[in-house]
C-alpha cells in the first residue's frame, strides 16, 4: 500500500484521537480517545469498540498475520470496557460529566491460543499520544450498576484488565455518596500489572467503606501458594476483610475478565441442565451460597453480573 492510499483509508476510517497515553509497563496502557463527535450518553461499565486498519504496522515480536489483499484495507476492531481513573490531576473525584474523552485500560497480548494471530493489541501498543484511531459511536452492555441499591453491598472481582469497567462504577458509587460497602478485588500476574493500585490506596484512606484486594499470582513469594479470585471466596477471606458475611438479599457482584475465573455454566443441549465448567470459577461459588447470576436471553436480572473478556 502507498503511504498516498493509507493516508486516505486513516482519513476515512478514523474518527477519533489518543488525547493521552500511560504505559505503567511496556505491555500495559492507559489510554484516553477523544472522538471528533460528541461522545453518546452512557453508563458506567458499559463498552464501545477501538480500531485501527490492519494496514497499520504490528509490536515487533508479536504473532505474525498472514493477511489477504483484500483485508489490508479493513479496520481490526475489538469490544473495550470503558474504564476511569476516578481521580482528576489535582486528585479530586474525576468530573465526568464535563470531559470529552473516554478511558481505557488495555494489556497487549502477542501470542493467541486461537487459530487468528492477535488482530488489534499489537498495533494498538504502537500508538502514540496525538495519533488517530476509530472509537465506536455506540456505547453499550448490561453490565451496569441499574440494579444496585444505596445501602447494597457491592462486590467488583476482576482479572488482568477486568477492573477497567469496575472502576468507572467505582467512580459512579463514590460520587453519588453510596453508603453500603464496597470492594474491589483484582488478581493479576505481577504487581506491575496493577496499574491503578495508588489510586485505590488513596481512596481506601478517604472511604472508609471502601476496600481493594489486590491479588498476585507469579511474583516469587505469591507463585507457589496463587490465590486466585475464588479462593478468595472459598477461604472466608473476603468476608473478613469485608467484615460482613455474603449476604445474597444485599449484595450484588459484579465480575470482569478472564472467563476461567468468572466460571459461565453452559447449557446441556440435550438435558437443559446448566453445567458449570472445570476448573471452578466464581459463579458456581456464588450460586451454591444462594446468589442468583444474570441471564440476558431470559432477561432474569440477579445479583451476579459478569462480562467476559473472551
Ligand atoms: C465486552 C468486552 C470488553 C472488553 N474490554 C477489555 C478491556 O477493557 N481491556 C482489555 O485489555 N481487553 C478487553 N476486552 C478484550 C478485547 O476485546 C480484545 O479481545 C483484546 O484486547 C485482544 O485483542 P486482539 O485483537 O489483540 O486479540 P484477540 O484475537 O481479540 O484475542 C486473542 C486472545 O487473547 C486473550 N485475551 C483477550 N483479551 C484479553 C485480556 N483483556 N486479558 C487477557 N487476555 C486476553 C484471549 O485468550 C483471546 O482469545 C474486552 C472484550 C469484550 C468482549
Ligand atoms: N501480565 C503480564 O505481565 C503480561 C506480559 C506480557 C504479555 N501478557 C499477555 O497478556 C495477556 C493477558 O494477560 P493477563 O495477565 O492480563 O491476563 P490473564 O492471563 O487472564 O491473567 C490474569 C490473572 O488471572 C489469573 N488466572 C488464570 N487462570 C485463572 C482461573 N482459572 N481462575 C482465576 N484466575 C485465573 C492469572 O493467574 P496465573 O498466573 O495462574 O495465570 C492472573 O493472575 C496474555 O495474552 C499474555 O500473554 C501479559
Amino acid at each position: 500500500m502507498t503511504p498516498e492510499q493509507i493516508a486516505e483509508l486513516r482519513r476515512e476510517k478514523y474518527n477519533a484521537r489518543v488525547l493521552r497515553l500511560i504505559k505503567p509497563h511496556g505491555d500495559l496502557m492507559i489510554v484516553r480517545v477523544r472522538p471528533d463527535y460528541p461522545l453518546a450518553p452512557h453508563k458506567p461499565g458499559q463498552y464501545t469498540a477501538l480500531g485501527l486498519g490492519n494496514w497499520e504496522p504490528r509490536f515487533p515480536g508479536a504473532a505474525e498475520e498472514d493477511l489477504q489483499p483484500a483485508e489490508l484495507s479493513k479496520l481490526a476492531r475489538r469490544s473495550y470496557s470503558i474504564s476511569c481513573s476516578i481521580l482528576d490531576d489535582e486528585g479530586q473525584l474525576l468530573d465526568r460529566e464535563n470531559v470529552d474523552w473516554l478511558e481505557f485500560y488495555i494489556v497487549l497480548v502477542r501470542e493467541s491460543e486461537k487459530a487468528h494471530p492477535p488482530a488489534l493489541t499489537p498495533r494498538l501498543f504502537l500508538l502514540k499520544e496525538g495519533d488517530r484511531l476509530f472509537l465506536g459511536e455506540k456505547i453499550t452492555g448490561h453490565f451496569t450498576l441499574d440494579p444496585v441499591q444505596p445501602d447494597d453491598t457491592v462486590l467488583f472481582l476482576s482479572t488482568g484488565t477486568g477492573e477497567a469497567p469496575h472502576n468507572y462504577m467505582l467512580w459512579d458509587l463514590l460520587r453519588r455518596g453510596h453508603r453500603g460497602r464496597i470492594a474491589s478485588a483484582c488478581c493479576v500476574r505481577y504487581r506491575k500489572d496493577l496499574a491503578y493500585l495508588s489510586i485505590h490506596e488513596e481512596l481506601m484512606r478517604r472511604y472508609p467503606h471502601y476496600l481493594y484486594l489486590p491479588l498476585t499470582t507469579r511474583e516469587a513469594e505469591t507463585k507457589d501458594h496463587k490465590v486466585y479470585i475464588q479462593d478468595l471466596i472459598t477461604s472466608g477471606e473476603l468476608e473478613t476483610r469485608l467484615g460482613q458475611a455474603l449476604d445474597p438479599k444485599r449484595t450484588h457482584v459484579y465480575l470482569c475478565g478472564n472467563p476461567k475465573m468468572i466460571g459461565l455454566p453452559e447449557k446441556n443441549r440435550e438435558t437443559g441442565e446448566r453445567v458449570y465448567p472445570h476448573p471452578l470459577g466464581v459463579i458456581e461459588i456464588l450460586e451454591r451460597r444462594g446468589f442468583q447470576t444474570d441471564v440476558p436471553a431470559q432477561k432474569i436480572k440477579g445479583n451476579v453480573h459478569y462480562e467476559e473478556y473472551w
